[in-house]
């Protein structure tokens, strides 16, 4: 005979792995996924190639020496980037620097000041996707 509490414990117990797996960016990417669906119902994903937009064009509407992320993040995602003020700054991309992008208020911190300093605002849920997707896949 089985016992009526079985199955959903065994259930629990097979995806408990899943629910471990996740990273703390593919817990940030459903929490800007789900604000950004909340802001626009047509939202269908974030896209790698507009994150790369993002990252390489030049908006000059923040500060006159920062007109993109380019501008202090380098033109390769792999490679090391530098401050204003010649501070060294680690590659962007994720497969060059594996320990990016596990500290969601981190994370939250230098989109909030970069963003600022490039567009002139703050980034929107889905733009801040769109980055990180294109930065997780280089
Ligand atoms: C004025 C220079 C500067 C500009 C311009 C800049 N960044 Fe950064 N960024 C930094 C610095 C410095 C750090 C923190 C050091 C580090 O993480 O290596 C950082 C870190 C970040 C982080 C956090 C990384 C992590 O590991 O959690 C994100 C996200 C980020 N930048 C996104 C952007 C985006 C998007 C843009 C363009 C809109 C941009 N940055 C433009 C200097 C800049």
């Amino acid at each position: 005979m089985t016992k009526p509490l079985a199955t959903p414990l065994l259930a629990a117990l097979l995806l408990l792995p899943l629910a471990v797996a996740a990273s703390p960016l593919d817990d940030q990417l459903a929490r800007y996924a789900a604000a950004a669906k909340a802001g626009d119902p047509g939202f269908a994903g974030f896209s790698a190639a507009r994150g790369k937009t993002l990252h390489t064009q030049a908006f000059a509407l923040g500060k006159p020496d920062t007109p993109a992320c380019t501008s202090c993040h380098g033109p390769d995602t792999r490679g090391a980037g530098k401050t204003p003020a010649g501070k060294t700054i680690e590659p962007v991309a994720l497969s060059a620097t594996p320990g990016r992008y596990a500290d969601p208020a981190k994370v939250e911190k230098w989109f909030k000041r970069n963003c600022n300093e490039v567009l002139g605002r703050e980034c929107t849920p889905r733009e801040k996707g769109d980055w990180l997707t294109f930065m997780a896949g280089q």
